[in-house]
């Protein structure tokens, strides 16, 4: 959600600026723009809509600046406009900001009593405002970024340069994420480090409150209070083979096909000794109740993981949705917690929010994300990676099914330590047939793509499961609506009849999760239900179950015969293929869907 790129160089930055947005793009975005400063002063140039439309004007000017700033933007304060694009410029200073700036309208009618004349409706442009006037009146450049704390209410990271010094970017972080680079070319400030993929090796991850001044051969770091400090540095993926499509059309449909690759990368480094024991020092026998927190198809994996918990470790797991457990009251009642905030991007504003909370109150946190550079992976108390590589589509696929591995392997290495030997035995060895399971289901995507194409016809559809499939019902029907703009809803079959079955009809096609297992038969009862009432019924079940509903059934996809333990994970995978292909049939906007971001850094 909005992306921050800048450079500073002995050569023009513009087609460098450029490519960083392209890198940035699966953020989410509905504006981008850059500023350069030459020998001319100060350029702009901004675009609405894709980066692609950025780019032809910005080969049209020929910016020959050396120095610059670019960014994404998702309109949250005012509309996708030019206008209203960053970066916003102020008397000689230009501004890029990622954040809210939640007390704006205060601070625009104070500025303006002052005689600033503002050009755009976006909260944005009372920094660079902020900026010009603190230099205005002596201040130096970090002494003006450290006024923004105390002016500006929400998070926010902010780069910006100044027509009067052609030399240095300053940058702010302050809740919100920012790298430093240099390279062997310049300088380089990034919202994401796989932007600086081949400009870069390493890039310095900041932490909040820090300020950068970036030189094209040299970075200084400074705290809030201007200490010159050393941060972390995280190794560049050199090649930037995340942005290739692998010649597949979209990265979503590659994103898939990643799964058993990842699966093998994640059983790898968690098989390997003791790896969870090594980064959790935690002693599991002495927790008496598991906290998940989480945002949207991360949530679902949590879900998922609360049954694996009170099955295989016997412990009793709460999940909460991190934009309610960060607001709601907290009841001391005396148990031992532990909390395990999962992300694909790490840095969900509202997952962010709870572990701050659950950090005031004593709760030792667990971090599982993807992304290591994240604030998540800094901040909790213990962290473990998905090891899912750059995910570039909006629709979470890879993240997703790496979350649910790494928790299942989690869950195993809690129930050892709570003796649960046998039941952590039986799950590692379901986890270990996962990847030829997932390969399975990767080479039905045939029958899937016939299934789409009826599919894309339909106004709304249900999805329903039951016991760990019930999560992947409400799981299939998000990246159903998410990609393909169907209104779909996913429920545990059980409660149909409680009011959801009201919805179905010949029109509204209903996928029902239905692998032979322990709840097999009462969902079979369902299927029923639902065919009585002409309802299209797709089903999703390996080969026993689909020939016990062949009567029934309009269509069926084939899942491998597998432990039922691990049946969430592959399940995923044709409902990720659903929701690809009805898309795809409707001509939308796989990668980068209406309205959404990434990662959502606001809340
Ligand atoms: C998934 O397809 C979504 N785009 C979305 O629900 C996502 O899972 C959610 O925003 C949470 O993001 P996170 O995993 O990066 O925290």
């Amino acid at each position: 959600m909005c992306g921050i790129f800048a450079a500073v160089s002995d050569r023009p930055v513009a087609g460098v600026l450029v490519q960083g947005l392209k890198r940035l793009e699966y953020r989410g975005y509905d504006s981008a723009g850059v500023a350069t400063i030459d020998d001319d002063g100060m350029k702009r140039v901004c675009a609405v809509g894709k980066v692609a439309a950025l780019e032809s004007r910005v080969e049209a000017e020929r910016l020959p600046g050396c120095i610059g700033i670019a960014h994404t933007r998702w309109a949250t304060h005012g509309s996708p406009s030019e206008g209203d694009s960053h970066p916003q410029i102020a008397s000689g200073v230009a501004v890029v900001h990622n954040g809210i700036v939640e007390n704006h309208g205060a601070l625009r009618r104070r500025l303006k009593r002052q005689g600033c004349n503002f050009h755009s409706e976006t909260d944005s442009e009372v920094i660079p405002w902020l900026i010009s006037r603190a230099v205005a009146d002596g201040l130096g450049a970090a002494q003006a970024l450290n006024l923004l704390d105390e002016a500006l209410e929400g998070s926010f990271a902010v780069a910006f340069m100044t027509e009067a010094d052609r030399n240095v970017l300053h940058a702010k972080r302050h809740g919100s994420p920012l790298v430093a680079a240099l390279g062997p070319q310049g300088g380089y400030l990034s919202s994401d480090i796989s932007a600086l993929a081949g400009l870069a090796k390493e890039a310095i991850v900041l932490s909040d409150g820090d300020l950068v001044e970036l030189r094209r051969d040299a970075i200084a770091v400074f705290d809030k209070i201007g200490r010159p400090v050393s941060r972390p540095r995280l190794p560049v993926e050199a090649s930037g083979g995340a942005f290739d499509k692998g010649g597949y059309h979209h990265y979503m449909l590659k994103e898939i096909h990643d799964q058993p690759s990842v699966a093998r990368a994640v059983e790898s480094r968690y098989d390997r000794g003791d790896f969870i024991g090594e980064q959790i020092r935690l002693d599991f026998d002495q927790v008496d109740r598991i906290r998940l927190i989480a945002c949207g198809t991360s949530y679902y994996a949590c879900l998922v993981a609360k049954r694996w918990f009170a099955e295989i470790a016997g412990v009793s797991a709460e999940v909460d949705l991190a934009s309610e457990h960060r607001y709601a009251p907290h009841v001391a009642d005396g148990l031992r917690e532990a909390a395990i905030l999962v992300s694909q991007s790490g840095e969900t504003a509202d997952t962010l929010a709870s572990l701050e909370k659950l950090e005031g109150l004593g709760v030792p946190t667990i971090g599982i994300a993807n992304q290591q550079a994240s604030t998540l992976a800094r901040e909790a108390d213990y962290f473990l990676p998905l090891l899912a590589g750059a995910e570039i589509g909006v629709a979470s696929t890879k993240a997703f099914t790496a979350q649910l591995l790494v928790l299942a392997r989690f869950v195993a290495h809690v129930a050892e330590q709570r003796g649960h030997r046998a039941a952590a035995r039986r799950l590692r060895a379901a986890l270990g047939e996962a990847p030829k399971a997932m390969e399975a289901v990767l080479h039905n995507e045939a029958a899937i793509v016939a299934v789409a194409e009826t599919f894309a016809k339909a106004r709304s559809a249900l999805f329903v499961g039951r016991g760990a499939l019930y999560p992947l019902a409400m799981e299939g029907a998000l990246k159903l609506k998410e990609i393909s703009y169907i209104h779909a809803e996913g429920f545990a079959a059980g409660e149909l009849k409680h009011g959801p079955i009201a919805l179905v009809d010949e029109q509204t096609p209903v996928v029902a999760l239905a692998p032979t297992g322990a709840l097999f038969s009462k969902l079979a009862s369902n299927v029923r239900e639902i065919a009585a009432r002409k309802g299209r019924i797709i089903l999703i079940g390996d080969r026993k179950a689909l020939l016990a509903l062949s009567d029934v059934a309009d269509a069926s996809l084939t899942l491998p015969t597998c432990d039922e333990l691990i049946q969430p994970i592959i399940a995923a995978i044709p409902l990720q293929f659903l929701a690809y292909h009805v898309a795809a049939a409707r001509g939308r906007d796989i990668d980068r869907p209406r309205n959404l971001a990434k990662s959502v850094t606001v809340e």
